[in-house]
């Protein structure tokens, strides 16, 4: 009898988290190592948050709280809903989770049963479909084109529908992209959904403040109020506000879905961390200016790291509108070979030639369901993402 239930059959370690360990250990052993594959912001967590999370300490708020989420916290959440995103949402439709990912967990393993659909557009968040299988359901990629700017179209959102499908997970601005959906944009996709009334939307709007030269963001339940009552709009502080290492992240949502996730979270992890949920607090209530001279570094880099990449033979590198990440095609250089005659057949083997040659740790496309291409996070010092660009230009230009 195997160890191991069929269900971890169905998922794997995560690729970024991989190739970050890869390159952590290759830096312990002395290689000069930059790596652009990590997907957190290299800013500290800003200091009125660290100070919250000190004074909950001091104030003794040590103990087990309410399982979803403390009251001042789900007051925070419905206040932010309400001024950034237009969404009205009761106390009793937030729930709070451990991370985003622990959110997103949640409400896939109380949702899907086997042989429900969960429709992703490609390239996606690696955890996705891993979250929807482990589930027992079916993830059913739709890819996106370049020329698209990885934006999924309204027509093939249609095409993938079948009466099977139970959700749509839809994550803008994206990782690994950047590509942000504008309003109309939008306002397309939704118009296919409300005329799919079975089909209920996932949107993970984890890098909503990540968004760079005046862009707007919207959310699916903004932008078509009729799709509301089957929104679970997903977010988190750990992007904007810094906050990977702490924890947190939110939802809001129908009422009986919320109360589903919060059940399955009572019988895993309990209540997210007490001192996490207090600095969370004063992360959405608190000054939000910080998030706007971060974004304007952010800027810098995207604009530097398009512009060298773009100028890296064989390589093809859209201008996305937010998050930290850059999606480069490497179509360009897949059937060239290295110096040591290694031939570059997928973007797999690009990424490690190019760790292996250069030091620079990227993800590799076929990861996140869309190749040839890779992922650079630059969300690490502009002089590393000048850098690692350099080194890029110089391995692109040594294959033959
Ligand atoms: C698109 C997306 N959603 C969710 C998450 C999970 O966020 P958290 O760290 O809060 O669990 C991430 C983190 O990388 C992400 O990129």
């Amino acid at each position: 009898m195997s160890l191991l239930s069929a269900a971890m059959k169905r998922i794997q370690p995560s690729a970024t988290i991989a190739i970050s360990n890869k390159a952590r250990e290759l830096k312990a052993a002395g290689r000069d190592v930059i790596a652009m594959a990590a997907g957190e912001p290299d800013f500290e967590t800003p200091d009125n948050i660290k100070d919250a999370a000190v004074k909950a300490i001091r104030d003794g708020q040590t103990r087990y709280t309410a399982v979803d989420g403390i009251p001042e916290l789900k007051a925070a959440i419905v206040a932010k809903f309400k001024r950034e995103n237009g969404l009205t949402y009761k106390p009793s439709q937030i729930t709070v989770g451990t991370g985003g990912k622990q959110v997103l967990f949640n409400a896939l393993l109380a949702t899907v049963d086997a042989g429900d659909e969960v429709i992703i557009p490609a390239p996606y968040w690696v955890s996705y479909p891993d979250i929807v299988q482990f589930a027992g359901g079916t993830p059913v990629p739709v890819e996106t084109r370049l020329e698209d700017d990885f934006k999924l179209k309204p027509e093939a959102l249609e095409a993938a529908i079948t009466p099977k499908t139970k959700w749509l997970i839809f994550n803008s601005p994206s990782n690994p992209t950047g590509a942000a959906y504008s309003r109309d944009e939008m306002k397309a996709l939704t118009d296919v959904l409300v005329r799919h009334p079975h089909v209920w939307i996932l949107t993970d709007d984890m890098y909503e403040h990540l968004v760079y030269d005046d862009f707007e963001f919207v959310t699916p339940a903004q932008v078509e109020p009729s799709l509301y009552e089957r929104t679970l709009t997903m977010n988190g502080v750990s992007k904007a506000y810094c906050m990977t290492g702490w924890r947190i992240g939110y939802a809001g949502g129908p009422e009986a879905l919320i109360k589903a996730m919060g059940t399955l979270q009572s019988q895993s992890t309990s209540n997210p961390n007490s001192i996490a949920q207090w600095a969370a607090v004063e992360a959405l209530n608190g000054p939000q200016d910080f998030i706007a001279a971060n974004n304007k570094i952010f800027k810098e880099r995207r604009d530097l790291a398009v512009s060298m990449l773009n100028q890296a033979s064989g390589i093809t590198c859209p201008k996305p509108e937010g998050a930290f990440y850059v999606y480069p095609s490497c179509a360009g250089v897949i059937g060239k070979s290295t110096a040591a005659g290694r031939v570059i057949e997928n973007d797999e083997i690009f990424a490690t030639e190019l760790l292996e040659a250069e030091g620079v740790a990227v993800v590799h496309g076929a990861a996140f369901g869309l190749g040839p291409a890779f992922r650079i996070s630059y969300a690490t010092a502009t002089k590393d993402v000048e850098e690692a660009c350099l080194r890029i230009q110089r391995f692109c230009g040594s294959l033959r």
